[in-house]
């Protein structure tokens, strides 16, 4: 027998959606820390996310000052080598404004499909951290340039690139301007089936 589901048109719903819908990558932040227990409850909040065979793959690197300035040179470098000292310059000054950093990388897999699904598991775990520290005011920018995938970032944020990658660096902040953005409607994307 069939049952009548419960109704779902409840305010606790409505602000759900809010959020989800409301997150917006940031690229101006506010210089106001982001508080280190905050940052970490949204951590924990990333390991709840659905992985495969429980393989939890993700590890993450909360980055300190110190590190942070290595990170600041490293961009410097890789874009001065690329496109001149000045814009090296420009683009570290323009990154040494990003309050938080926080780099997740997935474990590497010898085994091709556990490997997507890890990834994939990381991919979820991001958008965890992204969406709890959302619901708390803060914002963030998931970024895979250059810098995530050099030799130098792996040796700075500590970690062994034969046996890991990066799935993001991901700055956060308190947003200073949060931009609109918009998204295809639901018959474009969607398809019902029989
Ligand atoms: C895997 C991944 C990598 C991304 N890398 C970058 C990046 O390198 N640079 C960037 O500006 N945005 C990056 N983004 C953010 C997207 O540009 C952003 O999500 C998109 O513009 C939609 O905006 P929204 O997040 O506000 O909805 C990345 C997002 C994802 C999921």
């Amino acid at each position: 027998m069939k049952t009548k589901a419960p109704s779902y048109e409840t305010q606790e719903l409505r602000e759900f959606a809010e959020v989800l819908q409301g997150r917006r990558t940031i690229e101006l932040f506010l210089q106001t820390p982001v508080p280190n227990a905050l940052v970490k409850e949204a951590i924990e909040a990333a390991t709840w996310a659905p992985n495969h065979r429980v393989t939890e793959p993700w590890r993450f690197y909360l980055l300190g000052k110190h590190t942070i300035e290595r990170c600041l040179q490293l961009c410097y470098d890789l874009v001065s080598a690329k496109k001149g000292e000045k814009a090296g310059e420009f683009k570290r000054e323009r990154w040494s404004e990003k309050p938080g950093w926080l780099v997740v990388t997935c474990n590497k897999s010898p085994d091709e499909l556990q490997q997507r699904e890890d990834y994939a598991a990381c991919a979820a775990a991001v958008q965890n951290f992204m969406l709890y520290l959302w619901k708390a005011g803060v914002g963030c920018k998931w970024t895979t340039g250059a810098i995530t995938r050099d030799e130098r970032f792996s040796e700075i944020a500590g970690f062994d690139s034969d046996t890991a990658f990066v799935v993001g660096l991901i700055w956060f902040g308190y947003p200073k301007l949060t931009p609109t953005q918009s998204r295809k409607s639901l018959t474009e994307v969607l398809t019902e089936l029989d």
